[in-house]
């Protein structure tokens, strides 16, 4: 038996998470922290642990993911899932609104539904009762397929709808990636030294399209609803599907417009298209639909899209220009990426000069050699890029540009990992290497100094004046001026910048090192988890792994970089250049109340003031007030509305004797 009060608990915390989720990705809003989510979630998952009957299968713990696939099973779509017909100007949708007043002798314009045409992957969700029973693509618009595990694993998904859901509904829309969410796991992707994602779409359709469904589960996808299979019962017009969606729980896009007319839909359009960098998902169009479903079934369908909606595409930020030359650059991982050298062009904005070509096997794909005219494209904030290649209208091209199998920086050899599709230089010297990781030392969130830029960095790698980055605090201000575009005075705030940043924290400390795979939240984790860095050299593989957030990938990984040779030698002269970086955690792991969160209620004999701090030496933090992220609760005589809610939640309440007892 469930005691009531966990029951109830689980029920309140459960809500709570389901109501942030809604905030963050229907509404862009944040209500609480991420640490104070985090420490939600893991009190749901400590009270589903212990009594395993309390996770239903629509428990926001369920969202981790499954045992993989060896195949996706099919799923069948009746109505099949559609895909547009295109307008490319003013004048063709004109035409297109002429076609309905015409077909459906109507006496004025009809309403139309403008959205933003998102850019993701299609899919569909089927609810029944309310509860998300299973989920596929779109495929070939017939047959998709099913990918219910990962479609779970989303948390702007519902797995219970809110309110009074209709017996069966199938809601359709796309699965995408908000720029932001895109950014921030490229950068971790790529402190992994793994190939970052070309652009949000292939993201999002690589991610969902996983057998694995605990990976798709690592990736921070979002989904937008625009429509339903079938109109649910009362409701007659894609605006008021919309309202009902968003009742749901389901998010739905907040730039839908309502317009009448041409120039309302031409003006909904331009609106859109000139706000569209401020948005916080790509799209690269709009979509029309007629808002009325009556109107919308007597128009009815061709084979392959419907007669009732277009999608007007914005025009594309695309640019011709010619490719000067190829090159390769290596970053801090050894990672070579082919760039490509562009006579400047204006693109979406701004002028570019540089775009990626990615990796091998993209820039083969694309065929680009210099001399190429080719298109080049810049997507919303994504870097340039290069899109295809026109060839030369002489037909004099190139050679194929040639990989090459040596790093051209130091000359050292290039392995190709082919999981990555990436070619790194394996030598660990190499100087691109070095500047990169001086660049990275410097950089916000590691130890933040102003004046080591990347010009700086090179500059010294090339002098010879630094060969890692403990030779950085031996620099002298002579030395220093000596440099190009270096006077004195900057000579001289970098000497200072150098000098404060040796009272850094643990956690900067750490991102500065850019060891693989740990930037600056992990780091975040490890500096709270130990107290310095005789500490944090010092650690094994399990030390690593108790880690909350570290896995046996990062526990191996930590460990190999603390215990080499080189590492350590750096370390110790970091040391000596007088570093001495404190974190937050370790030594408060021994305390009695460690990480607990305390709150006094009632008469205790002890002052207050001075409970408090007794509580605090002993590891805990004091709050005034009683929620889910309470962990003790010391109850005195008389103590009313807070020892109330403390039962409630079914906290742990101790009396003050117990405290005593177990400060010391
Ligand atoms: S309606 C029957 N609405 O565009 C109508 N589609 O080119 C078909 N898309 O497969 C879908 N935003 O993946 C619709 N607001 C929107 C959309 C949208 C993006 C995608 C969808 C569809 C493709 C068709």
């Amino acid at each position: 038996m469930i005691p009531e009060n966990v029951k109830s608990e689980a029920g309140n915390i459960r809500e709570l998470i389901r109501y942030h989720n809604r905030l963050y990705y229907s509404e862009d809003r944040i209500e609480i922290s991420d640490s104070e989510y985090d420490a939600l979630m893991r009190r749901l998952i400590e009270l589903e642990s212990r009594w395993p009957k309390l996770a239903t299968d629509d428990s926001p713990t369920q969202r981790v993911g499954s045992q993989p696939l060896s195949r996706f099973p099919s799923i069948l779509w009746d109505p099949a899932m559609l895909s547009l017909d295109n307008v490319f100007s003013a004048e063709e949708f004109s035409e297109f609104n002429r076609r309905i007043i015409r077909e459906l002798d109507l006496e004025e314009d009809p309403a139309y539904s403008v959205e933003p045409k998102l850019d993701g992957l299609a899919v569909a969700l089927i609810y029944r009762n309310g509860v998300l029973v299973k989920a596929g693509t779109r495929g070939d618009g017939s047959e998709g397929e099913d990918v219910t595990p990962n479609v779970r694993t989303l948390r702007s998904i519902p797995l219970k709808l809110t309110s009074d859901p209709p017996v069966d509904l199938v809601v359709r829309g796309e699965v995408i990636f908000r720029k932001t969410d895109f950014e921030k796991m490229n950068e971790y992707r790529e402190s992994l030294g793994l190939e970052p994602f070309i652009n949000p779409r292939n993201a999002a359709s690589g991610s969902l399209r996983q057998l694995d469904s605990r990976i798709t589960a690592s990736r921070p996808l979002s989904f937008i609803a625009y429509g339903t299979a079938r109109w649910p019962e009362g409701i007659a017009s894609q605006h008021s599907l919309f309202n009902l969606l968003a009742e749901l729980g389901i998010p739905v896009n907040p730039d839908n417009f309502l317009c009448r007319g041409v120039d309302e839909v031409e003006k909904a359009y331009h609106r859109l298209e000139e706000n569209r960098a401020d948005l916080p998902w790509e799209i690269d169009g709009v979509v029309i639909k007629l808002d009325e479903a009556s109107l919308q079934e007597r128009m009815g369908a061709l084979s392959r899209s419907p007669r009732w909606a277009a999608a007007w595409k914005f025009e594309a930020e695309e640019a011709v220009t010619q490719l000067i030359d190829i090159e390769i650059q290596v970053g801090r991982t050894g990672r070579l990426t082919p760039v490509a050298r562009l006579e400047p062009v204006f693109v979406g904005g701004v002028t570019i000069a540089n775009a990626t070509l990615h990796n091998e096997d993209e820039l083969h794909r694309k065929d680009a050699r210099p001399g190429d005219t080719v298109i080049v494209r810049r997507a919303g904030d994504v870097i340039p890029e290069v899109v295809r290649s026109l060839g030369r209208p002489d037909e004099k091209r190139g050679k194929r540009f040639e990989f090459p199998r040596s790093c051209p920086v130091c000359d050292g050899p290039v392995a190709r990992e082919e999981e990555a599709s990436a070619h790194r230089c394996m030598n660990p010297s190499c100087p691109a290497k070095l500047r990169e990781s001086l660049f990275h030392w410097g950089s916000r969130d590691a130890l933040d100094i102003e004046g080591l830029g990347s010009k700086l960095a090179e500059q010294l790698v090339d002098k010879d004046m630094v060969n890692d980055v403990s030779d950085l605090y031996n620099l002298t201000l002579p030395q220093l001026a000596s440099l190009d575009r270096m006077g004195d005075k900057s000579a001289d705030n970098l000497i200072r910048e150098l000098g404060k940043s040796l009272t850094s924290n643990l956690q900067r400390f750490i991102t500065g090192l850019g060891i693989p795979g740990i930037g600056r939240t992990v780091a975040g984790l490890l500096s709270t988890r130990f107290s310095d860095l005789h500490e944090l050299m010092n650690a094994d593989v399990d030390e690593f792994l108790a880690v909350e957030g570290i896995g046996p990938v990062l526990a191996d990984n930590l460990h190999r970089f603390f215990s080499e040779k080189i590492t350590r030698d750096v370390l110790s002269r970091l040391i000596d250049a007088g570093f001495k970086p404190r974190g937050s955690g370790a030594s408060d792991l021994e305390k009695p109340l460690s990480g607990l969160t305390v709150v006094f209620t009632g008469g205790i004999s002890l002052p207050r003031s001075e409970a408090r701090i007794m509580a605090e030496k002993a590891g805990a933090k004091v709050t005034g007030s009683i929620s889910a992220r309470t962990d003790i609760v010391v109850a005195g005589p008389g103590a009313g509305e807070k020892l109330r809610k403390a039962r409630e939640l079914g906290l742990e309440i101790i009396s003050e004797d117990e405290f005593l007892r177990r400060i010391n």
